[in-house]
């Protein structure tokens, strides 16, 4: 893409909008096990926006992130040429909620290395960075 196709940056409105679908979802969360209700959304290139939240597993391994099933959403409703703009990770306790390292790889494989990730810290602060910041030297095949 070249300079003059950049997307515009997102806006603040854009942003807090994002964050209060991803805290609506995550509402939803089912995690009977770790307690821990994480909501992510979504914005697409197209503009679209899907979110997701955790499904826990007795079975632990088997346990989905939000991240991950907020792009299981976008590349179902919206086909796997869809591009992720931005995610907005939350949880509902209060904690940190970097993402995990899968949820980066997915996340990168399904975005750019400039799409944008927004997660709580520690400090109740909210960290904005990159995915490449986030996932740097990553294993990528041509798709
Ligand atoms: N979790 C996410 O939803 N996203 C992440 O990136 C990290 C972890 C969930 C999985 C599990 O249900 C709970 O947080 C505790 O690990």
């Amino acid at each position: 893409m070249s300079q003059s196709e950049a997307p515009a940056q997102l806006s603040h409105a854009q942003i807090d909008d994002l964050r209060q679908q991803a805290l609506a979802v995550a509402a939803n969360a089912y995690a009977p096990f770790s307690g821990f209700r994480v909501g992510a959304a979504i914005l697409l290139e197209n503009g679209a926006v899907t979110t997701g939240c955790n499904v826990e597993n007795a079975s632990f391994r088997l346990t989905t992130c939000a991240e991950q099933s907020a792009i299981a959403a976008a590349i179902s409703l919206h086909g796997s040429a869809t591009c992720v703009r931005a995610v907005v990770i939350v949880n509902l306790n209060g904690g940190a909620s970097s993402p995990c390292g899968g949820c980066r790889q997915t996340i990168l494989e399904l975005g750019t290395p400039d799409t944008e990730v927004f997660f709580p810290a520690a400090d109740g602060s909210e960290v904005r960075s990159t995915i490449s910041e986030l996932l740097p030297h990553a294993f990528l095949l041509k798709r």
